[in-house]
């Protein structure tokens, strides 16, 4: 016997705001077509005052534990994985556990730039196997419209805002010799390379109050180490559990760029239909790309009990990793 943590639920929740490129368009030098044909993004949400990070996390949470059948008390651990924290502390997480009524447990914030989810599920799965934890929500929640330079068309026709959930529950599984049968989380690695950290940033944050506070990229870099990382990151996870690309039934990327996406499905062998993307409607939206992009292929059926689906990320850090679970 041993101890997995099983995928019970999953919500997301996006901002009411809906902005087509030619919006950012008519106010910066760039076009629908040039966004389209380098990223595969057509729009993004975009949070308006009230939409925060804990405010949009509480409700992709909502909807994670009602998909779950769970009460707030099925809870005892929340992590949230942000960049764009409401407030410096208490974390989101903390905020979100006092909305969600949650009596007990713990909550806390991780800083992992876009690949926050796949921590998450991480530091989750150790706490449910270690025996400290049952009921885990990992939310990603993020408003990066808020970190953007809106004159700076290299970054901010790239990233949107919004919000995604899942709730681990312990449960019981055979071992690591039944990675082919067991559901749950069968492996996760993560990552980082910290020597990389100046070609994806925020100059800034409330430690630094005489910087802006303002997201930077070379995009140009990320790209190449963007494929090559996660390349490594797709087969790390096949090897862990003596499998091979025909195993995976699904694969959940993070939504940052469809040419990334595409080369990540076609290593992989998988058709077209068998990778999930929402970067088209929801752009690059950090922490929260991988629930949210989870979310909407659970709910409409693409997505079933019994699946192995695989999820990798990449972001700012350099951080990256994956995640083979079991649904
Ligand atoms: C950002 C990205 C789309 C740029 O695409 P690219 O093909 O690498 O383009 P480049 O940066 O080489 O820029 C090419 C030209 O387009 C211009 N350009 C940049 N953004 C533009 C925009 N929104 N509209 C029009 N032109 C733009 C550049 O200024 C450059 O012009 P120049 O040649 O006159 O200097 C691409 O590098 C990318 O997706 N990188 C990964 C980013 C990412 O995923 N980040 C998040 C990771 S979590």
């Amino acid at each position: 016997m041993a101890i997995r943590s099983i995928l019970t639920g999953v919500g997301g929740y996006l901002p009411k705001r809906i902005v087509p490129n030619d919006e950012l368009a008519r106010r910066l030098e760039t076009s629908d077509e040039w966004i389209r044909e380098r990223t595969g993004i057509r729009q993004r949400h975009l949070a308006g005052a009230t939409e925060t990070a804990a405010y949009m996390g509480t409700r992709a949470a909502q909807a994670a534990l009602a998909m779950a059948n769970a009460r707030p008390d099925d809870v005892d651990a929340i992590i949230v994985g942000t960049s764009t924290p409401d407030q410096a502390f208490p974390s989101t997480a903390a905020r979100i556990q006092a909305e969600l009524g949650v009596p007990g447990g713990f909550a806390f914030d991780l800083a992992a730039a876009c690949s926050g989810f796949i921590y998450g599920l991480s530091v989750a799965d150790g706490l449910i196997r270690a025996g400290n934890a049952k009921g885990v929500l990992i939310i990603g929640t993020e408003v990066y419209s808020r970190i953007m330079d809106w004159q700076d068309r290299g970054t901010c026709v790239l990233f949107g805002d919004g919000a995604g959930a899942v709730l681990l529950r312990a449960g019981e599984g055979t071992g690591p010799e039944h990675n082919k049968t067991d559901r749950g989380i069968l492996s996760t690695h993560i990552h980082s390379q910290g020597s990389l950290g100046d070609i994806l940033y925020v100059d800034g944050a409330v430690g630094r109050r005489e910087l802006p506070g303002t997201l930077r990229m070379n995009g140009r870099e990320v790209f190449r180490h963007a494929v090559t990382r996660l390349a490594e990151a797709v087969e790390e996870a096949l090897a862990a559990n003596n499998m091979t690309h025909d195993d995976v039934d699904w694969l959940v990327p993070h939504q940052a760029n469809l040419r990334i996406i595409e080369a990540m499905g076609k290593r992989l062998h998988l058709p077209p239909e068998r990778v999930v993307v929402t970067v088209d409607r929801h752009a690059n939206t950090s922490a929260a790309s991988i629930p949210l992009a989870l979310a909407e292929a659970v709910a409409d059926g693409r997505i079933q009990r019994g699946d192995m689906v695989l999820m990798e990320a990449l972001g700012g850090g350099l951080t990256w990793g994956s995640a083979l679970v079991r649904m």
